[in-house]
């Protein structure tokens, strides 16, 4: 479904992301991680056809990332690691969930009653649709990463990327979140990207872990990164590591 081909991507002066080659399949969980500055949100923007690669190439749908059209990004819904929101400006619960049909609304298109069953559907999928009519700015952080679950939702995405969405929440408010991405991604069959500092929460969920750190340092299943030698070649040598049954424990300085 996702297919980087040593890929690079820069910033004006600095390389973000090197010579990138690997292979996101229909229906994976892949959660990426990485110290800080890795790289893992710029994956994401390459994704989100918002940066293309100086060299190699990055297909999405089979889709050269270049050439992506609204009708691709609207298949795939995003969690940005910083939403942009004022907690003054009055926009409610629902509005901010309306703006994930926008893509297949098209501009000047009024949302029409199915729009508005979506968006009620995909707020009563997240547990906000009791809150459709209050300010958004008004909600805890949790409850406003929920709504912005919903505005992804309500795209009806095939890809769900999320980008640190259990930063910054409450421990419990972070289990909801995590079986509510669990649960949307079987219920609506999402192939799901998950950047995240929180290794050992994501560990045990995922099919793949992707580690970068400007390169590609690792991609497989979880128990195949996370050894010592490929940690500490990303995190330095003072990592710690247990083995537990089901996943290794793993703890790694990276400062945030
Ligand atoms: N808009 C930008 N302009 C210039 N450099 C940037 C920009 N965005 C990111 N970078 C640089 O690109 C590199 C990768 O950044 P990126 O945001 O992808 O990392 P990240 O892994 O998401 O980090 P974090 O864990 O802190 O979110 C870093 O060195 C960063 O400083
Ligand atoms: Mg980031």
């Amino acid at each position: 479904m996702i297919w980087f081909s040593h890929a690079t991507f820069v910033y004006r002066d600095v390389t973000a992301l090197e010579d990138l080659t690997l292979h996101i399949a229909e229906g994976e969980f892949a959660g990426i991680i990485g110290p800080n500055g890795s790289g893992k949100t710029t994956f994401m923007k390459g994704i989100l056809g918002l940066m293309a690669p100086v060299s190699g190439t990055l297909q999405v749908f089979d889709c050269d990332c270049t050439k992506m059209r609204c009708h691709h990004r609207a298949r795939i819904g995003y969690l940005p690691q910083k939403a942009l929101t004022d907690p003054y400006y009055p926009v409610t619960v629902q509005e901010v969930a309306m703006m994930g049909r926008y893509g297949s609304l098209g501009l000047f298109r009024r949302p029409s009653k199915a729009d508005r069953v979506i968006v009620l559907e995909s707020l009563d999928a997240v547990g906000m649709a009791d809150a459709i009519g209050r300010p958004f700015g008004t909600l805890s952080g949790g409850q406003q990463q929920r709504v912005l679950i919903a505005r992804a939702i309500a795209q009806r995405p095939e890809v769900l990327l999320l980008d640190e969405p259990t930063t910054g929440i409450d421990a419990t408010a972070q289990h909801h979140l995590i079986d509510l991405i669990l649960a949307l991604r079987r219920s609506y069959h999402l192939t799901v990207l998950f950047c995240t500092h929180d290794i050992n929460m994501i560990s045990p969920l995922v099919d793949s872990l992707i580690l970068l750190k400007t390169r590609l340092h690792a991609k497989g299943p979880p128990k195949e990164v996370l050894t010592r030698e490929i940690l500490s070649g990303v995190y330095g040598p003072e990592v710690a590591l247990s083995t537990r049954e089901t996943c290794p424990y793993v703890i790694v300085s990276d400062a945030h």
